[in-house]
């Protein structure tokens, strides 16, 4: 989502935020941080040098981070939003009971990827 192409994009409104205004700001907040990680993780895929294999691949990961801090302020903005989220990862747990499937966590380190299993 670069918008530097507009000169006018970091120009700031003439007045504060509203409640709403603020909460879809973050929402398009969330969607860049989701782009920037999509990119860095596409060069990290892209490129053999190890040095900058790591620097990338640091730099998407605080993107991800960056991504929980801000589901965690419009949770906290939004407390209607959160439970349609609530909703969302209850409908995934109860898909897995369907499968018998013992619950995997839904949240921190995940025990296996994508990439990990491109690497196999
Ligand atoms: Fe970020």
């Amino acid at each position: 989502m670069a918008s530097l192409a507009n000169p006018f994009a970091g120009n700031l409104p003439p007045k504060k935020l509203t409640k709403e205004e603020l909460i879809q700001a973050i929402r398009l907040d969330i969607v860049g941080e989701l782009e920037a990680i999509f990119l860095y993780d596409a060069h990290v895929q892209a490129m053999d040098d190890p040095i900058a294999k790591k620097v990338l691949a640091d730099i998407r990961d605080e993107e991800k981070a960056h991504v929980g801090e801000l589901m965690t302020l419009l949770r906290l903005l939004d407390p209607e939003e959160a439970k349609h989220f609530a909703e969302g990862e209850n409908e995934v747990k109860e898909m897995l009971e369907e499968l018998n499937i013992t619950e995997k966590p839904l949240s921190g380190k995940a025990e296996s990827t994508i990439g990990s299993l491109i690497d196999k």
